[in-house]
């Protein structure tokens, strides 16, 4: 999507993939510094490792987690600053669910599957955003008592649970891993929470397109939507970043669909 972007706009750059151990992450990024990269995405497992590795840390990174986006101001910052972290997920999937599930998440009530990195992000946005009420539900139990305690720490006004709903709910959102193979178990139980009982699902996975729990959202009559929303509004925030030119969205989505899910893609 970002070199479909960088032609749309008819500048020389390019968006190269490295795979980088982790022990080897620190080597990689002053590599990329010395070499007069303008910035890298990461992902697992480095996510987390690079929070250590950074000068400076924007007020997305602080707030919402482990880093998305680091961006080498090697460019356009003067001053000191070499590499600041940005988090651009938890923007990400507010508007994800806006635009693509069709729900205002200010005042909802959201039942939450996974805690990890992304589901993290994605509770302590939606919290600021102002969600009603919050359910964390977590494999690891542990993991979403610790999340809904800082959530009750930072966001008195949020109503936040650990566990399953005993009401309906507006979003239902899928942070887990559960559904990126075929084989995978629904990650929701749902003899105990009826999928019917949430207006819309999203799935943060967008490959398979159509997971096992959201086809089953669909046929329990839900509006569903996969994580490529959040895929592509992630990667138009870091194109803004590194470029400080507003992101061709359309185009990018049409990449996106194209190579992630294998068929032309549609612009809306
Ligand atoms: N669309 C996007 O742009 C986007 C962005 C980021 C992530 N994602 C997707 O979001 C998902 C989570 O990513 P992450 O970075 O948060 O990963 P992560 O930090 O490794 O967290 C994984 C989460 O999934 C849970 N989990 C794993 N296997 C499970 C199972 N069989 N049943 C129930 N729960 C299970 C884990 O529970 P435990 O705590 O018990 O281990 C944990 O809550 C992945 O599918 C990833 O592809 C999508």
């Amino acid at each position: 999507m970002h070199n479909a972007a960088f032609a749309a706009l008819g500048l020389d750059w390019r968006y190269v993939a490295c795979e980088v151990a982790p022990e080897n992450l620190a080597a990689a990024l002053e590599g990329a510094r010395v070499m007069g990269f303008c910035g890298v995405n990461l992902t697992v497992p480095h996510k987390r490792l690079a929070l250590d590795l950074m000068d400076e840390l924007d007020a997305s990174a602080r707030a919402w987690g482990g880093v998305w986006t680091p961006v080498g101001q090697l460019r356009w910052v003067p001053g000191p600053v070499r590499l600041r972290g940005h988090n651009t997920d938890a923007d990400a999937i507010v508007r994800a669910l806006r635009e693509d599930l069709l729900i205002e998440p200010r005042g909802a009530r959201v039942l939450l599957l996974g805690t990890g990195g992304a589901g993290k992000a994605a509770a302590l946005r939606l919290a600021d955003e102002g969600v009603e009420t919050l359910w964390l539900q977590n494999r690891t139990a542990s993991k979403a008592v610790e999340l809904a305690a800082e959530i009750a720490d930072r966001f008195p006004a949020v109503d936040v649970r650990v566990g399953l709903p005993d009401t309906d709910v507006e979003i239902l959102l899928n942070a887990t891993s559960s559904g990126l193979k075929a084989e995978d178990p629904l990650p929701l139980d749902v003899a105990s929470y009826p999928l019917a009982r949430a207006d819309g699902v999203y799935d943060m996975i967008y490959r398979p397109a159509e997971t096992p729990l959201l086809r089953a959202a669909r046929e329990a009559g839900c509006r569903t939507a996969n994580g490529l929303g959040m895929l592509l509004y992630q990667g138009a925030a870091a194109f803004e970043l590194w470029t400080g030119r507003p992101a061709p969205v359309e185009v990018m989505r049409s990449a996106l669909v194209r190579e992630v899910q294998g068929y032309p893609g549609e612009s809306r």
